[in-house]
């Protein structure tokens, strides 16, 4: 019998500063106090901009073609909202508008991977920092003092199954233009 092909669990994201990866730890504690659930250790803080899933080892070098072939601009987040997903527990923190450059990000990648064999998320783009998850009860507030995240990159990141949970390895980042340099992105 022939042994099934090595995958590997691996998604887009955006990878906080150590300063905002602080103020999202601190804010989802906050807020997910009266939740119940298991809050997500800080290191693992990011916002997903495509899910890949459990993919063929030997998709990884198409992928990171992928991001690196993407021309756009940096942008800023300011991430104030509260919510949940009812039926996965999930409380998450999340921008109070989308900018376009993140649209247009998303948008790239999502379109990209199918050269690459990978059957995108088919749900739509809801961009979110999940900050607890088994979470009983959902939030009491909707709001908290904003969180600026200035966006100057983005990353492919694989999910480790460890037996303390996921742990997420950043596996390359590419760097956005800055806004000032022709702002096409
Ligand atoms: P979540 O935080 O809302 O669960 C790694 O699992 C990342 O990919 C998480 O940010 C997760 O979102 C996201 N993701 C998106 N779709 C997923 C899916 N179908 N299964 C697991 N994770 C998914």
């Amino acid at each position: 019998m022939s042994e099934a092909a090595p995958t590997r669990r691996l998604f887009f994201a955006l990878w906080p500063d150590d300063e905002t990866r602080i103020r999202l730890a601190r804010a989802g504690r906050a807020v997910g106090v009266h939740c119940g659930g298991r809050t997500v250790p800080a290191g693992n803080l990011h916002l997903t901009l495509e899910f890949l899933g459990n993919i063929p080892a030997d998709t990884v070098d198409c992928l990171l073609g992928c991001g690196e072939a993407y021309k756009g601009s940096g942008f800023s987040l300011s991430i104030e909202r509260v919510g949940s997903f009812h039926r996965t527990g999930i409380v998450w923190l999340g921008p109070a508008e989308v900018p376009p450059g993140l649209t247009r990000l998303h948008e790239y990648l999502h379109t990209r991977v199918v050269e690459c064999g990978v059957v995108p998320e088919e749900r739509p783009f809801r961009p979110h920092v999940t900050v607890m998850r088994k979470a009983r009860r959902a939030p009491t507030t909707e709001t908290f003092e904003s969180i600026p995240w200035r966006v100057n990159d983005f990353a492919l990141v694989e999910s480790v199954a460890s037996p303390e949970g996921s742990c997420y390895q950043v596996l390359r980042r590419w760097p956005l233009q800055s806004s000032d340099a022709g702002n096409r992105g």
